[in-house]
């Protein structure tokens, strides 16, 4: 099953061709300690063959376009072996590229030109769950009650009188209970087995050292092909609470977040990590792992990340964060100061493949999470998003940026219900699960759909592309000094001349009117304010230097020389 690269020689993961802040930052402790990493979908980046899905030779051409905007890495979603349950977060074989998304030489020669143009790649490590078309589960299901392939996975006799009920009261994530019966070989009923997520999605069962050495295989196997560190999915599932007690209580999913679960965020988990910190440490070239951990305190989320941890984890609470000053505030400081006593950068995070794009959420009223079917004000929407990314590129640690965000995409909030495929929409009815709307193939060009993502004008896209998405095409903005790909990129250059920017673990904050933030950091060559006003009016301020970059499209700045005027919703750097 697993397919086998021609050429033997593999990549050296040391990009060399040019001086980064991700290799300056080499000497403060590491490439990623300030890192700007750019994730990939790639059923939605770029579509080589025109079949509509985007694919690993899509994204290789496009490689210049992510070096030219200025990011240190790439982090790549799923691209394996899947029936694509769940959009590739089922693998069925974590040693193969699906052959929608190309083959492992794609994967090769990808990892090489992004390590020729500078850029780093991480891929994504998918360990709590396999797809029910992994090798094993098929093998475990069709060997029956005592396999021991069931071992690797969580096989259960159900409760009450004829095994009928399911042997705990768990949630799936996506709704429903978190577990299926299975067939015996003879076709009556048999085993339930465990899924966090989509039935086609079984727990691993990680108390199996044959789990944890196949695991440690596969990192040395991705290692080999030269890639440069692991974003872990689902990190804090792994370790499930000894005899997978009972939870008590329905309505799981409310729960997530504020308690430690017997299913989430288990201590055992950090020996996993550990062990994989060592491979890691093996290889040249500073290799990371970086945990997708949903902790009920960003305190515990700052276990993952210990010296003989993982290197970053998401900053969940920062993407959850309403557009208001003192919110904000107190989660940097909250974030900053939970990663500091570990070492650790703390991370940002503003929009992913599994949330509204934050251009939408702003657009919105606060406190509606981040999940939101309503397309809202766009202006005002569009205005928060890039002043909230220039506050984001302010702070120090890491960056994460999602494709299309520098475009000032908008989630798809009207997708017609019969092109949906986010398996928690069908989970729970349509009531939830809205995921499609982050994930429409990126408009590259040209004015008819699917505007450069496939070849070929007319052609399909996996995701209906809306029909203005044309007026926001990478060839429409570049160019552009008013657009938002013009204003990432100019906020991703000036941070590459002042390294010290990404640096570092503290904000000075100063005195500013309600509504406002402002915060002083060190720079290479004297200091920088980041000046952030999230009301909805202007407000004036004194000056506090000269003005390097806003995200004020109309660079309405206004100063006469003293003070200066701040654009509502509006964030701006100086120089001091
Ligand atoms: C988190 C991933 O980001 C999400 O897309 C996926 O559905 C779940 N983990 C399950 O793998």
């Amino acid at each position: 099953m697993t397919q086998n690269l021609a050429d033997a020689s593999r990549p050296a993961a040391v990009p060399a061709a040019r001086t980064t802040a991700a290799t300056t930052g080499a000497s403060r402790g590491g490439w990623w300690r300030d890192a700007v990493i750019y994730q990939v979908y790639p059923r939605s980046f770029a579509d080589g063959n025109g079949d509509g899905m985007g694919d690993l030779p899509g994204i290789r051409s496009r490689l210049p376009y992510l070096r030219d905007l200025g990011v240190d890495a790439v982090w790549l979603s799923p691209f394996y072996a899947s029936p694509q349950a769940d959009a590739g977060y089922d693998v069925a074989d974590y040693r193969a590229v699906d052959p929608m998304f190309g083959t492992l030489l794609d994967a090769d020669g990808l990892i090489r030109d992004a390590h020729e143009l500078g850029l780093r790649i991480i891929v994504d490590l998918v360990p709590n769950h396999s797809s029910d078309r992994h090798e094993w589960f098929r093998r475990a299901l069709r060997e029956g009650p005592g396999s021991p392939l069931r071992e690797r996975y969580h096989f259960r006799p159900g409760k009450g009188e004829n095994g009928e009920l399911p042997p705990n009261d768990w949630e799936s994530i996506f709704g429903g209970p978190a577990w299926t019966r299975s067939d015996n070989p003879d076709g009556t009923p048999g085993e339930w087995y465990l899924h966090l997520f989509a039935p086609e999605q079984p727990d691993f069962n990680w108390d199996s050292p044959a789990v944890a050495d196949e695991f440690r295989s596969i990192l040395r196997f991705w290692l080999d092909m030269g890639v440069d560190g692991f974003r872990i999915d689902v990190a804090h599932g792994l370790v499930k609470a000894p005899g997978l007690p009972d939870l008590g209580s329905h309505d799981q999913l409310k729960l997530l977040g504020n308690d430690v679960m017997p299913f989430f965020d288990q201590d055992g988990v950090h020996a996993i990590y550990r062990s994989w910190r060592k491979i890691l440490d093996e290889y040249p070239g500073d290799r990371i792992g970086v945990a997708e951990a949903w902790t009920p305190t960003v305190q515990r989320t700052a276990n993952y990340v210990r010296p003989d941890e993982l290197h970053q984890a998401f900053n969940f609470q920062y993407l959850g964060t309403d557009w208001d000053a003192a919110k904000l505030r107190e989660v940097i400081d909250l974030s900053l100061d939970s990663m500091r006593p570990v070492q650790a950068p703390t991370t940002w995070v503003l929009s992913n493949h599994d949330v509204t794009r934050h251009a939408t959420r702003f657009a919105n009223p606060g406190g509606l999470g981040t999940q939101i079917r309503t397309a809202g004000d766009r202006p005002l929407g569009l205005r928060r998003a890039r002043a909230a990314t220039l506050l984001m590129l302010a702070l120090p640690g890491s960056a994460y940026i999602y494709q299309g965000e520098e475009l000032g995409l908008p989630d798809v909030t009207d997708l017609p219900d019969e092109v949906r495929q986010d398996p928690s929409f069908f989970r729970q009815a349509g009531q939830d699960g809205f995921r499609d709307g982050c994930r429409v193939p990126i408009p590259w060009s040209g004015t008819e759909a699917p505007y450069g993502f496939g070849p070929v004008a007319g052609g399909p896209s996996w995701l209906p592309q809306p029909a203005d998405w044309a007026e926001l095409s990478v060839e429409v903005q570049a160019g552009d000094p008013t657009s938002t790909l013009e204003l990432y990129r100019s906020a991703l250059a000036v941070r590459r001349e002042q390294p010290a920017l990404g640096a570092g673990t503290e904000v000075e904050w100063l005195a500013a009117p309600e509504g406002v933030l402002m915060f002083r950091r060190e720079a290479a060559e004297g200091s920088f304010v980041c000046t952030a006003n999230t009301t909805g009016e202007a407000v004036r301020i004194a000056a506090p230097g000269r003005m390097l970059l806003s995200s004020t499209a109309e660079a309405a700045v206004e100063s006469d020389g003293e003070s200066v005027e701040l654009p509502a919703d509006s964030t701006a750097w100086w120089a001091v």
